[in-house]
């Protein structure tokens, strides 16, 4: 394809804008500016505007280490959204595989492939979640016995899922959950009469937050951790 079509295609601008901005040394191949709207791309080719990566595969995949503040909607009228700090032009918008709260911290998922996405958030799948919990009180044998076996939420009727508990430090654990329940595991620690201070997400399935990204930051999946909600 043309690198004219190709750009018009990722961004959705006219042929007539997308020669302009190849015209003007807009656009790189693979790191090198290229001018000829006729350059035909080839498959493996980075393709970017201003140095952000285009993409018309259509699907993007994207992880990002939310910083506190922001909310994983895709519009809000009060809050930043998480959208806001990943620099992609993408036809189809991008949406949060799976929310957290406004002040977690941690993994969040972005894509703008809805199937992809549903299979991580899916009740039916049960897809497994890591976080890393600061906890206001020492934690208790019986504490981590409850949440392992699975509790009650408030307003609630059926027992959570068992979570999977790691003791870090007496205020510090990790819990592996596999539902997305609302405030999941700040209830949970609620109902064994714990309470969270802090909270940050680790992993997601197997896909572990890259440890280089600083909170604010995000990088493009790999194709083996695209593959496996595949
Ligand atoms: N559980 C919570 O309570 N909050 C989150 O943001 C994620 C899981």
């Amino acid at each position: 394809m043309r690198l004219d079509k190709f750009f018009s295609d990722a961004t959705g601008m006219s042929r007539k804008d997308a020669k302009r901005q190849i015209g003007k040394g807009n656009v790189t191949c693979n790191g090198e500016v290229e001018k000829r709207a006729a350059y035909v791309v080839a498959e493996q080719d980075e393709i970017a505007w201003h140095g952000e990566q285009l993409s018309i595969a259509g699907n993007l995949y994207i992880m990002l280490n939310k910083p506190p503040g922001f909310v994983c909607s895709t519009a809000d009228p009060e809050h930043p959204t998480v959208l806001e700090l990943v620099d992609v032009v993408s036809r189809t918008p991008l949406h949060a595989a799976g929310r957290l709260d406004i002040d977690t911290t941690g993994l969040v998922l972005l894509t703008n492939d809805g199937q992809w996405s549903h299979r991580i958030t899916s009740p039916q799948h049960q897809c497994e979640k890591r976080y890393r919990v600061e906890l206001a009180d020492p934690i208790t044998d019986e504490q981590i016995k409850q949440l392992e076996q699975g509790v009650l939420l408030r307003n609630e009727d059926t027992p959570t899922l068992p979570a999977k508990v790691a003791v870090i430090d007496v205020q510090e654990i990790l819990i592996s959950i596999s539902e997305g329940r609302y405030h999941q595991v700040k209830r949970m620690l609620a109902a064994v009469g714990n309470h969270v201070d802090a909270l940050h997400r680790e992993a997601i399935g197997p896909i572990e937050l890259d440890k280089d990204l600083e909170l604010g930051e995000s990088r493009y999946l790999t194709d083996e951790e695209i593959v496996w909600v595949g």
